[in-house]
């Protein structure tokens, strides 16, 4: 661990390692996280604390978008150094006020040790609250994406789940996807990686060639 003066701070986890396990308490009860992340993507987000403006309009964006990472057996799970009663009052007052009812699993972290595991706290930031994190992990539980945001700017939805859209796509089609890229466009195929492979590229047919390193196909 290091300690940067205020408070001693984990190591983050990194895109392409095993998302650390941990057993905590929920808003759905007690959970371990490998178990949960079996055989699913996950999307896992901090917020800084209940009962705040921006963290109730992010949260509620995730629970009106259950059907879209159910669709793409994608599970949701929030964190953040509250308590779960705090937690249950929030969910309710959610739903009583706006109808959005708030129901993945939100992990009560009081002691900050899943946000210190993962990487959520940033002491320059706020040491008693999370960041705003977003950790994409695979159903082999990879991370494959990290995103951070600080506490007074909400994160985007639709980037949230073009970033999962992408990350299954370049995994079913075995491609890389651009800037910008959005379903429906095309995909680059990888570059080369030897000789044979870039005299194929030359020659090959694509439904758009820059180069032999820039190649597009219709995914
Ligand atoms: C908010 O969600 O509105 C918020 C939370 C912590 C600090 C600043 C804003």
């Amino acid at each position: 661990m290091e300690n940067n003066g205020h408070v001693k701070v984990n190591p983050m986890p990194r895109i392409g390692e095993k998302a650390p396990d941990f057993e905590t308490i929920t808003t759905t009860g007690k959970l371990k996280f490998s178990e949960f992340n079996k055989g699913s993507w996950v999307v896992f987000f901090s917020h800084p604390a209940d009962f705040t403006p921006v963290c109730t309009t992010e949260l509620s964006a995730f629970a009106n978008e259950k059907d879209f990472f159910a669709s793409r057996n994608t599970k949701l799970i929030g964190l953040s150094i509250d308590s779960i009663h705090s937690h249950l009052a929030w969910v309710n007052n959610v739903r009583d006020n706006t109808g959005v009812y708030m129901d993945f699993p939100i992990i009560a972290d009081l002691d900050m040790s899943v946000g210190q595991l993962y990487g959520m706290i940033h002491p320059n930031e706020a040491t008693t609250a999370a960041v705003r994190a977003v950790f994409f992990i695979d159903p082999k539980g990879i991370i494959r994406m990290i995103q951070y945001y600080p506490l007074n700017v909400g994160r985007n939805m639709e980037e949230i789940k073009r970033s999962l859209i992408a990350l299954q796509t370049a995994d079913e089609k075995k491609v890389a996807l651009p800037v910008n890229w959005k379903q429906g466009d095309k995909a680059i195929v990888p570059p080369p990686k030897t000789l044979e492979e870039m005299d194929e590229r030359i020659a090959g047919v694509y439904d758009e060639k820059v180069d032999f390193y820039l190649v597009k196909t219709t995914v």
